[in-house]
């Protein structure tokens, strides 16, 4: 990416991320000036009839009350009864099944990948709107088509202010502090917990590049159901120098040491948290895996296939990101698996992790290094890469 891109309104990336990112909205009027939907709204609607795609539609008024949530897959026989405006159809991890999108995806790499969770695509007719709320994760709403009214507020959100019983968390009282109409190509940035009331004034579709902000609790959670899958039952409490209590009803000071010294000890070391939360962020959110191919291959036949096809395209099915802890060893992460690797390799393992298409060119020698090839054989017959002309499944 160039250093000031239209992208962030001519800021740099660095400025962008020192004076905005989680900390202020930011409207860019033609931030992709040649960005058009790679979708129509028909072909929207059919991803949402796929057993596999996670869809929702936002019904204002038409539903059995306001603001209406209905969970996909649908059918074409649910399309053909919508309202003729205010309802929006939501399909989640598009990018999975749009290759157009990957370029779009590619301008957001000065964020770390592992931060970006998916693009949402949305279809509104008129009056179409999901209704005023925040999100608890930073977002960049694209405009793909037609025209939005986004209403913003960065008033502090009151816990209470909510519609009761809804299916969704629509703010009770929403004052706008700022306002702007959206066109293609327009793209407006919001941090996490600033209120948004987006309007589609025509048929309006946009693409919400959204983020992963894990919860304290889900990475407590997820770490120590790690730690505790990995003890046996052998592994208890033990203290054959009880020593004789004052009160046998106290919990003493020993007794509580020695359960803080347990407890402490799972944490202890920091390779075993990095490892464990390599695993974790690049594992798939959705269940959703990437489909190895019909016929493995062995490097050989890996390389020959590889220099006709040119480039390698990364799997938008799997999570690639890597740990360089400065030890000898480097750490790829794939889609929730560890593989650690020589330091020799440094280069190339970053490379994969930071482009989603790579050229041979690009690859350069290593494509005469055993241990990558292997490699990238591997993780070709795991499905996590693949040959572009089978790219976007
Ligand atoms: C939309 O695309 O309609 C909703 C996006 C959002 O409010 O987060
Ligand atoms: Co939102």
């Amino acid at each position: 990416m160039t250093k000031h891109s239209p992208l962030l309104d001519g800021l740099s990336p660095a400025r962008f991320l020192a004076d905005y990112w989680q900390k202020q909205p930011l409207l860019v009027k033609n931030a992709l000036p040649d960005f058009t939907s790679p979708i129509s709204p028909d072909e929207l609607a059919g991803l949402a009839c796929e057993d596999e795609v996670e869809s929702r539609i936002v019904l204002e008024r038409d539903g059995p009350q306001p603001w209406a949530l209905e969970i996909g897959p649908f059918d074409d026989e649910h399309f053909a009864h919508l309202p003729e405006t205010h309802w929006t159809l939501l399909v989640q991890e598009c990018n999975k099944y749009l290759p157009e999108l990957i370029t779009l995806l590619e301008q957001f790499n000065f964020i770390p990948n592992w931060r970006i969770d998916d693009i949402m695509v949305s279809y509104a007719p008129e009056h179409g709107s999901v209704g005023p709320h925040m999100d608890q994760y930073d977002v960049f709403l694209i405009q793909g088509l037609g025209h939005r009214r986004w209403q913003i507020s960065t008033d502090p959100v009151a816990a209470d202010n909510v519609i009761p019983d809804l299916d969704l968390r629509i703010m009770r009282d929403f004052q706008a502090t700022d306002e702007w109409v959206l066109e293609p190509g327009d793209m407006l940035y919001l941090p996490p917990g600033v209120a948004h009331y987006g309007v589609a004034l025509d048929d309006c579709m946009t693409f919400s590049v959204g983020f992963r902000t894990p919860t304290v609790s889900e990475l407590l959670t997820g770490f120590l159901d790690e730690i505790a899958s990995g003890l046996n039952d052998h592994q208890r409490y033990h203290d054959p120098d009880l020593p004789l209590q004052t009160h046998p009803g106290e919990i003493t000071a020993g007794a509580r040491a020695r359960i803080r010294r347990i407890i402490r000890s799972t944490m202890a070391d920091d390779a075993v948290i990095d490892q464990w939360f390599g695993r974790y962020i690049t594992e798939s959110k959705s269940g959703q895996i990437a489909t190895p191919p019909a016929q493995p291959l062995s490097t050989d036949e890996f390389l020959q296939q590889l220099h006709a096809a040119g480039a390698l395209w990364r799997s938008e099915y799997a999570r690639f990101s890597f740990i360089d802890n400065d030890a000898d060893e480097i750490i790829l992460f794939v889609d929730g698996q560890a593989w650690p690797l020589s330091r020799a390799l440094a280069k190339h393992v970053s490379r994969l992790c930071d482009q989603r298409q790579i050229t041979n060119d690009e690859f350069g020698k290593a494509l005469h290094d055993e241990p990558f090839t292997r490699l990238l054989s591997q993780l070709y017959n795991a499905g996590y890469v693949e040959f572009p002309q089978n790219g976007g499944k």
